[in-house]
């Protein structure tokens, strides 16, 4: 291990971000009064380019009159290629009340965008002597922002998530697909005439999973298109558990519920952690490191893996 201790995470659920463009403000009220534990209001690609000012004045408004409870509260601003994200930034934070937690940066490349986003926000701050420091979550959905995944995820104090976004990913990957994340018909094995088909986000998000965890952020599991297939939801989302991601989006309402049972460890999770957290404990007063739990091995690294497990539960609860 490395004298460099790993960061802890932000200790807030982010099980499930729902998403709605700011030009549908009828749904507002109903993205307020979900289970989402994040709310994302859209700017970028669910709004057309003739709504974008609307959208940012609907937002803006909406901010402000909306309850929206405990959850943390989220804007996509649109991307540093295109004319409309200087406007975005400057409007929001110009104009946007306290509430506004956090802004998304889709599609970054390069640490420098951070930079130039978290410049901008940091003068306007001042500029209008905002108290609350919005804080920032990226979305990695391009070649270059894999490529560069690390240096992005050290980029900002402010920047507290990243999602992977698997539809603009497989576009600037050059990938044969139209599908929104989930299972590739194509993408399989193939033994005794049988096919076994694989993942193929697996690099990206484990790649995401391991720059989150070295910086301290939260590594999150992007849209799923296909919101009439619940079976294809979760298992994609089980499988981005598995490799340490804490959340997924919903691009629907109907997967939010989704979202939050598979992020949420299960009772028996809980209690097998807990009971390996006591075995440890026995084995730790008995002068050994290592003792076994329904005859498996349990030792020093079983205590880490269990703690993750009971924290996540914990932190859920207190939330
Ligand atoms: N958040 C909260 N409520 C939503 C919602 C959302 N994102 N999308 C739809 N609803 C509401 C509808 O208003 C409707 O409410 P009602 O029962 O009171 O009438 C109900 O949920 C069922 O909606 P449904 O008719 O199945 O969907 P739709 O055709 O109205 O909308 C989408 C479908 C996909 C267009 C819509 O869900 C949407 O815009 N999703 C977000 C897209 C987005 O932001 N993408 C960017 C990130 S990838
Ligand atoms: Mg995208």
């Amino acid at each position: 291990m490395s004298f460099r201790v790993q960061p802890a995470a932000p200790s807030r659920p982010n099980r499930c971000q729902l998403f709605g463009p700011g030009s549908r403000p009828q749904i507002f009220e109903k993205m307020a009064a979900s289970a989402a534990d994040v709310i994302n209001l859209d700017l970028e690609d669910a709004v057309a380019p003739d709504d974008k000012p609307a959208a940012r004045e609907n937002i803006i408004k909406a901010i402000s009159d909306i309850d929206w409870g405990n959850k943390t509260l989220s804007v996509r601003i649109n991307g540093l290629d295109t004319p409309y994200w200087y406007r975005d930034v400057v409007d929001l934070v110009e104009q946007a009340g306290e509430r506004l937690d956090m802004i998304m940066i889709p599609k970054v490349g390069c640490a420098g965008d951070i930079y130039a986003v978290d410049a901008l926000i940091s003068a306007i701050e001042m500029a209008k002597g905002r108290t609350k420091k919005i804080m920032l979550e990226v979305i990695i959905e391009t070649a270059a922002g894999i490529a560069h995944v690390e240096e992005i995820a050290a980029a900002s104090p402010r920047l507290t998530a990243m999602s992977l976004g698997a539809a603009d990913f497989a576009a600037s990957m050059g990938m044969q697909t139209t599908g929104i994340g989930g299972t590739q018909e194509n993408y399989y094995m193939i033994r005794e005439g049988q096919k076994y088909w694989s993942d193929p986000w697996h690099w990206a998000q484990t790649a995401i999973v391991a720059a989150c965890r070295t910086h301290g952020l939260l590594p999150v599991d992007g849209p799923f298109g296909d919101f009439s297939d619940p079976d294809g939801f979760k298992a994609q989302a089980l499988r981005s558990a598995t490799l340490g991601m804490v959340g997924k989006w919903a691009i629907h309402p109907n997967q939010v519920a989704l979202a939050n049972e598979v992020f949420t460890p299960s009772e028996a999770a809980v209690t097998e952690a807990r009971e390996i957290l006591a075995a440890m404990e026995e084995a730790k007063k008995s002068g050994t490191g290592a003792a076994v739990y329904k005859g498996r091995l349990v030792d020093l690294a079983s205590i880490r893996q269990a703690e993750v497990i009971v924290r996540q539960s914990e932190m859920i609860s207190a939330a």
